[in-house]
């Protein structure tokens, strides 16, 4: 008994270490922002590679992405801590110097968004609203389909040419962020030894400032 009550003793005592110590997981990506994440990521490259050949997958994918798109930037000013852009959106100086300081190998790591992190975000968005925009205008022209055919189905090919041209570059140019985006990711995990691709599926970082966010708000 005297055993089995020091046992439990020692067990507390183990765990309250482990509490106590200044490493551990704080919650920092909610589950919205990781399921919007990962069903754009998803998204995005079935419409990239559908393109025109199967025109439903394609719209649907596209209307998938509208809708994140919306739910994202409602979440961007209601969500928790890290999703809210107040958190992420930062002066273009302090976004010059985090740049300076990556490439220098000494930039300060953030729990949420770095400034070029929260501009890529910023830029993503805006690429993908152009692109799904586009794509729905030219829905409406050719096919008559979609929720902006009442009001373009009149417009002549010259637009159907502009909006094809602007359709096609931006989502190349969505791509072209994506690769940027994805290799600032993998930069800034191997400078501060962390996985970030990993805390965007189990939303968890570890917080290594003695200052913990014990929940979300
Ligand atoms: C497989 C490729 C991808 C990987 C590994 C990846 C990884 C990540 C990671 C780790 C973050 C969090 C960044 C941070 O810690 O600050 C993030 C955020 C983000 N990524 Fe990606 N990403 C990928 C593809 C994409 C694609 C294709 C898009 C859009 C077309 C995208 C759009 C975004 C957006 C909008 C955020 C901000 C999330 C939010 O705050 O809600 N990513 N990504
Ligand atoms: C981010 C989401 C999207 C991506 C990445 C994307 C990508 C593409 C690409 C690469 C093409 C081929 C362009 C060319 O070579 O001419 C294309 C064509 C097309 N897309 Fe999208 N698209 C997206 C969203 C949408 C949406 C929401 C719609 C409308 C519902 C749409 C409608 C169309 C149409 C009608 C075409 C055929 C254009 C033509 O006739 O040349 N797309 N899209």
């Amino acid at each position: 008994m005297t055993n089995l009550k020091n046992s439990i003793h020692s067990m507390q005592i183990d765990d309250s270490k482990i509490i106590s110590s200044d490493m551990r997981d704080v919650p920092v990506w909610d589950l919205l922002v990781r399921l919007f994440h990962w069903t754009l990521v998803a998204a995005f490259f079935i419409a990239y590679i559908t393109e025109e050949d199967f025109m439903t997958l394609h719209s649907w994918a596209g209307y998938t992405i509208i809708g994140l798109l919306v739910i994202r930037i409602v979440w961007g000013f209601i969500g928790t801590k890290h999703a809210r852009f107040a958190d992420f959106v930062f002066t273009r100086k302090d976004i010059v110097q985090f740049l300076k300081d990556t490439f220098a190998l000494k930039a300060k790591r953030y729990l949420g968004h770095n400034p070029a992190g929260g501009a890529m975000v910023i830029l993503l968005m805006l690429s993908l609203v152009v692109t799904t925009i586009s794509g729905l205008v030219i829905f409406g022209i050719e096919e008559s389909q979609g929720p902006l055919a009442g009001w373009v189905s009149g417009l002549g090919h010259f637009w159907e040419e502009v909006f094809e041209g602007v359709h096609e570059f931006f989502a190349n140019f969505t791509l072209f962020l994506v690769f940027i985006h994805v290799a600032g990711v993998l930069l800034e995990s191997l400078i501060h030894g962390e996985n970030l691709v990993a805390a965007m599926v189990s939303g968890k970082k570890i917080s290594d400032n003695g200052h913990h966010e014990e929940k979300l708000k």
